[in-house]
């Protein structure tokens, strides 16, 4: 179960009773996280203080980048947004989960303006702040749609209403909202959409999650398709997954914009 639930053993077993009479498949399904958690180790990773350009150069993309103002003006939208609604903004504010910092955001808009992709997965909503550049910068190319696999917060049921705040009806259409763990739902989207163009991986952060993800992604990603990957600095998932791909990707490791996380950027060869 999360971090946050783990905190105090009483009311850890209380709040795991409660997701296992709402949810009991997908509450069960934490515990092999929790245990493969017990394997978890940071990485120390090779972190490209020029990312930006270099994201570009691995996309085909010109520097400096055209797309910066609009992904500028999109942030302070969401950022805007969300005070308006009183809803806290930025690291754990989601349970103990964070909103997408602004670097992550802006390799979203980047990936989707410049590849142009048909179809877009993305796994982990919460507020919905890569939902929302993504589904932006999907309306502004005029193309393709965004499937996002979410399992709101089983531990906080309160938080379930704050689900997507940060994307705004007019957006939707290009939008399908797929309920349910990425372990559960993940292999019969990829198998059903046949291939994805671009991944952003923002869910559970185990290396067991991060690394199912991604290996179910690959088989299905078209050649110069795009992964981005939150949150890799903590365990080994996206290392090791980067290390068995050798020459069939191009990756990057890409701090966050407060200095806090990082990100992995895959580009299939
Ligand atoms: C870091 S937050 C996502 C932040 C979001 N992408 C954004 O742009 O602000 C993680 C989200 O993944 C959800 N989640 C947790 N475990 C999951 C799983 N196994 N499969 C899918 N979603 C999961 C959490 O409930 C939460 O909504």
């Amino acid at each position: 179960m999360p971090r946050t639930a783990a905190h105090g053993g009483g009311h850890r077993v209380t709040r795991f009773a409660r997701a296992l009479a709402a949810d009991p498949v997908e509450a069960l399904s934490y515990l092999p996280e929790e245990a493969a958690r017990h394997w978890e180790h940071p990485v120390d990773h090779t972190v490209d203080p020029a990312w930006e350009r270099d994201l570009h150069r691995l996309l085909g993309a010109p520097w400096p980048c055209p797309e910066r103002v609009g992904a500028d003006r999109e942030w302070d939208a969401v950022v805007a947004g969300m005070r308006a609604r009183g809803l806290a903004f930025g690291r754990h504010t989601y349970g103990h989960y964070s909103d997408a910092d602004r670097s992550l955001a802006r390799a979203v808009w980047c990936a989707v303006r410049h590849t142009t992709p048909d179809v877009v997965v993305e796994t982990g909503v919460a507020r919905g702040v890569v939902t929302r550049f993504a589904l932006t910068a999907l309306a502004v190319n005029g193309n393709g749609h965004l499937w996002s696999v979410d399992l709101p917060h089983p531990f906080e049921p309160a938080l379930h209403a704050q689900t997507g705040a940060a994307v705004p009806g007019r957006l939707r259409d290009r939008w399908s909202y797929v309920p349910g763990s990425s372990r559960r739902r993940l292999p019969g989207l990829t198998r059903r959409l046949g291939r994805v163009d671009l991944f952003v991986h923002d869910s559970l952060h185990t290396a067991r999650n991060t690394r199912f993800e991604m290996d179910r992604v690959a088989r299905v990603l078209a050649p110069g398709g795009v992964m981005l990957v939150d949150d890799i600095s903590t365990h080994q998932g996206f290392a090791e997954w980067a290390e068995d791909a050798g020459g069939a990707a191009e990756t990057l490791v890409c701090p966050s914009a407060d200095g806090e996380g990082l990100f992995g950027v895959v580009r299939r060869v």
